[in-house]
């Protein structure tokens, strides 16, 4: 924990989009008059029908509910492109930067609204209707999001699902939501290499039979198979459709998006987002945390299959008419001077990534940064998991030259957006803590039983009212969705993170409190990794847990029971790596596989994870009380076969 205390630099308090002042009364405003307050941000939208009402949720059994701004009318497309039009219209939307360096394109708001127009077309032509779902399954190209915008502006409900992950995990997602079409690109180009997602989409096809449209987008121009009467060249359709495309009115709680991501248990969950709130907090929080102002240069690193994407590379920057980087490669290719090559290329103004890369990064010296000029950068930002203080400060000093504030931004893809993160013209900065929730966002710490502490505390997480980027439900299972979040903590929202609050009313997040891990920023279900294990031939049973990893975080640690007659190898090692990399894709890629001939279970039967985290931690002398155990010498075992880095 680091002590250290950075004051909001002289510069930034009077000039910035939210200063100290403005952030104390209009919190408290949020709190003492939310329906005014709500109102009165509503009003960075363009409505087709202006709201008249805010917030009308319960987080309680009887009436449970979440709706804001029921009855306004707006497009989100409309609101990212159209409105921007005749202030800034040949102003950049999207620079592309290439996995090659060479590669680049300039998108305008002007063209990006005629391509989006076109692609909403060419879904239209294709039957796409209103409340469609429509996955979306696609490199970083600007062609991602034009398709997200097309969707949005013919009302289809977009599924966005990562190009890193497998043909089975891709045919759960289409089967879930019912998609009859999928985007897709020939192929993705990253670090190098040729990511086969055409071939991916075959793959899932033959698993999953709800599709009956592929639109395939030329990226690699590589030769990749068509199926005649399913798959279509995007550019052929494309070449037909006209760029003049109405953009469809929307209730503000109709849906927008579906995004998977993974619990505690059982196969991900369909989070739902719609669009008055959604597009409101996105923008919001754009505007206030990266204090967005005209000519900034905007970059955040995230890939729009992830929920970082949708809200911080498309949705919040274009609703504020901001210029947004896209990058299609990763941070050390061709070398590790990428980002920072990027940076300079581009004046990069405001630059957002994970803690993940920056430790990858922090690791091959600061050689790398200083041959690039990154006197444009005036803020930095973080999300995805806690930062360590060592990373905040190399990134502080190194990259921002102690010169740019950092944002620490805490949410979910279950919130829409950021909910607890310094605002730079107003937060005092402690490396290692997201600091103060923002407007309209009341956190609570809890203890086991629910009890909310007051004052400086260490407990559970949750949060006590609405906010309008709130998700919806889980997309064909509301119940699902009120079990997960608000059946533990009745009359709160329950974000599966324990937290402290410190003296000064900091909140600093410690991590994940159910079985849920975070592998460099990406979310990952530990039951997920076990049901793709125990699919396999050889395996009885599997136990995933986290364990400390330097640069991803944490990284995963698998426990594997073989049948009777199996035996343990280095192949058979290595075969189960590849198949959970199959079944899932390779974020899911387990650090270690520790052959045990028997898992620590209560004589119920339940086996006991606690014991297994604190072993994979290599904290063996505090396993705790294993008297409950139906064999405790397992666990001796367990110990001695323990692996320490893999
Ligand atoms: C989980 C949500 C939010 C976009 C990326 C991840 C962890 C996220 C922080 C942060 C500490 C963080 C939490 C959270 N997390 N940001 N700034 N400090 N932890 O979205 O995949 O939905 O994961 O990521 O554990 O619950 P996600």
């Amino acid at each position: 924990m680091s002590e250290t205390v950075y004051p909001v630099p002289a510069q930034w308090r009077d000039s910035a989009v939210i200063s100290a002042d403005a952030y104390e009364t209009m919190y408290a405003r949020s709190k003492n008059d939310p329906h005014a307050f709500w109102l009165e941000q509503a009003q960075r939208l363009d409505w087709i029908k202006t709201p008249t009402q805010t917030d009308n949720s319960s987080f309680h059994k009887a009436d449970f509910a979440i709706n804001w701004f029921e009855d306004g009318v707006l497009n989100v497309a409309a609101n990212c492109l159209d409105r921007h039009l005749d202030t800034r219209g040949d102003q950049p939307a999207i620079l592309w930067a290439g996995d090659d360096p060479s590669e680049q394109r300039t998108i305008t708001y002007r063209e990006l609204h005629a391509e989006v127009c076109k692609f909403a077309n060419v879904l239209k032509d294709q039957g796409v209707r209103k409340g469609d779902r429509v996955t979306i399954y696609m490199p970083m190209i600007p062609e991602a999001a034009m398709a997200l915008l097309a969707c949005a502006r013919i009302g289809a409900i977009h599924s966005v699902v990562f190009g890193g992950f497998s043909p089975e995990a891709l045919a759960g997602r289409l089967t879930d939501c019912d998609s009859s079409i999928v985007i897709t690109a020939d192929e993705g180009l990253r670090g190098g290499k040729a990511v086969p997602l055409k071939a991916n989409v075959d793959a899932a096809l033959a698993l999953s039979h709800s599709v009956t449209r592929v639109i395939v987008v030329q990226r690699t121009g590589n030769n990749v198979p068509m199926t005649a009467g399913r798959d279509f060249w995007y550019h052929a359709l494309a070449a037909q459709a006209s760029t003049d495309c109405p953009a469809e009115p929307m209730n503000a709680e109709d849906p927008l998006f579906i995004l998977y991501t993974s619990g505690s248990t059982g196969k991900p969950k369909g989070v739902l987002h719609t669009s008055g709130g959604y597009l409101l907090w996105a923008s919001m929080t754009h505007a206030y945390v990266f204090d967005h102002k005209p000519g900034d240069v905007y970059w955040c690193t995230a890939d729009v299959g992830w929920v970082t994407g949708h809200s911080y590379v498309v949705y919040g920057p274009l609703a504020n008419g901001a210029t947004s980087v896209m990058f299609e490669g990763v941070p050390n290719y061709p070398d590790h001077s990428r980002f920072w090559q990027v940076v300079d290329q581009f004046k990069v103004t405001t630059f957002y990534t994970a803690p993940t890369a920056i430790r990858a990064l922090m690791r091959e010296g600061e050689a790398w940064v200083d041959r690039c000029d990154l006197s444009s950068l005036r803020l930095l930002g973080s999300v995805g998991e806690p930062i360590n203080p060592e990373a905040w400060e190399w990134y502080n000093r190194v990259v921002g030259k102690g010169q740019c504030p950092i944002v620490d931004t805490w949410w979910q893809t279950e919130t829409g957006g950021h909910l607890i993160s310094p605002l730079p013209g107003a937060t005092a900065l402690k490396p290692g803590s997201a600091t103060k929730p923002l407007f309209g966002v009341f956190p609570e710490i809890l203890d086991n039983d629910g009890r909310v502490l007051s004052g400086a505390a260490e407990g559970i997480l949750a949060i006590a009212k609405s906010w309008p980027g709130q998700m919806r439900t889980v997309w064909g299972d509301h119940e699902r969705f009120f079990q997960t979040y608000f059946a533990s903590y009745p009359g709160k929202y329950f974000t599966g993170d324990g937290a402290r609050r410190d003296a000064d009313d900091y909140y600093w997040i410690t991590g994940r409190v159910d079985d849920v891990i975070n592998v460099s920023g990406h979310r990952m279900g530990t039951a997920e990794v076990e049901s793709a294990l125990v699919a396999h031939e050889t395996v009885a049973e599997a136990a995933v847990v986290g364990m400390p990893h330097d640069i991803k975080g944490q990284g995963i640690y698998a426990y594997v029971t073989l049948n009777a007659n199996e035996v343990p190898s280095e192949a058979l090692r290595k075969a189960l790596i590849q198949w959970v990399r199959h079944e899932i894709g390779p974020i899911a890629t387990p650090d270690v596989i520790h052959f045990a001939p028997g898992l620590p279970k209560t004589r119920s039967g339940k086996i006991m994870r606690r014991i297994l985290r604190k072993i994979a931690e290599g904290e063996i002398h505090s396993l705790g009380d294993t008297s409950t155990l139906a064999d405790p010498s397992v666990v001796e075992a367990l110990v001695r076969d323990r692996v320490l880095q893999p």
